[in-house]
C-alpha cells in the first residue's frame, strides 16, 4: 500500500468483541493522573505515531512528533496540566490532557487510548472528561479546541462528539512543523455530538 493512501480504517482500529483483553467497560475508571502513570502515556502516544499516524504522515513528521518530548518532559507537562487516566483491568488503556490558551478557548491537547483497546467507548469517555475538566478548572473558557494532524484518522470520530473543523493551525514539534487541522466545539450551547450525552457523562 503506498503510504499516501492510508490503511483500512478496521485494520488500524481494531475490532470490537474481545473485551475480557480489558476487562469490560463496564470496570472502566477514570482517576486524576498519578506520578507514576507519565511513562504509560508517554508510550501510549509515541505508539500512537509509529503505528497509526505514520500511515498517514510522512517520515520525518511522524518522527518528529513521536520524539517530541522525553519522559520526563513528558512528566512534567503532565503534572502541569489537568489529565486524567482511563483504567480497565489494572492498566492505562488511555488518557487525556487539557490545557488553557487564551481567555475563551481551551485545548484538548492529548487524548490517547490504548491501540489494542481503541472502538469500545474509551475515546469517547476520555474526551467527555476532557470537556468536564475544562468545565471545573477554566469555568470562563468557553471554547474547547484540538489540532490533529490525521483528520483522515481521527476527524470522524470528534465529529461524532460535536467538534466541527474551524479552519488550519501550525504545529512544531522541536525538529519538524506542519499544517494540521483545527477543531473545535462551543462548550456552552449543549452540543454533545450524536449519543446525546452530557460533558460530565465521563
Ligand atoms: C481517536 C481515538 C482517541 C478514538 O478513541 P476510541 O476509544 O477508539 O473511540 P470510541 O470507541 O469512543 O469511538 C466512538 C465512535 O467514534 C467513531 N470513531 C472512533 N474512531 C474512529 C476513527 N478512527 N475513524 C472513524 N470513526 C471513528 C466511531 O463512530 C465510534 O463508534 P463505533 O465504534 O460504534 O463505530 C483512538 O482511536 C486513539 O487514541 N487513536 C490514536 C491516537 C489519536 O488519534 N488521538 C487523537 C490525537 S488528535
Amino acid at each position: 500500500m503506498r503510504r499516501s493512501e492510508g490503511p483500512r480504517q478496521d485494520a488500524v482500529l481494531g475490532r470490537k468483541g474481545d473485551a475480557a483483553a480489558v476487562g469490560t467497560l463496564n470496570e472502566l475508571a477514570l482517576r486524576p493522573i498519578e506520578p507514576g502513570d507519565a511513562r504509560v502515556c508517554h508510550e501510549l502516544r509515541r505508539r500512537a505515531f509509529l503505528e497509526v499516524f505514520s500511515r498517514f504522515m510522512d517520515e520525518t513528521l511522524t518522527s518528529a512528533g513521536a520524539e517530541a518530548y522525553s519522559v520526563s518532559e513528558f512528566s512534567q507537562h503532565l503534572a502541569d496540566m489537568p489529565t486524567a487516566v482511563a483504567v480497565a483491568g489494572g492498566e492505562i488503556v488511555g488518557f487525556c490532557t487539557v490545557r488553557r490558551r487564551d481567555e475563551r478557548e481551551a485545548e484538548l491537547l492529548w487524548l490517547y487510548v490504548r491501540l489494542e483497546h481503541v472502538r469500545r467507548g474509551i475515546g469517547s469517555r476520555l474526551a467527555r472528561h476532557a470537556e468536564s475538566l475544562v468545565r471545573t478548572r477554566f469555568p470562563d473558557v468557553s471554547r474547547i479546541v484540538l489540532v490533529t494532524g490525521v483528520p483522515a484518522y481521527n476527524q470522524a470520530f470528534y465529529e461524532r462528539l460535536g467538534y466541527a473543523k474551524l479552519g488550519t493551525e501550525v504545529v512544531a514539534y522541536p525538529t519538524a512543523s506542519a499544517t494540521m487541522v483545527k477543531m473545535g466545539k462551543d462548550l456552552h450551547e449543549g452540543n454533545d455530538g450524536q449519543d446525546g450525552q452530557g460533558p460530565t457523562g465521563g
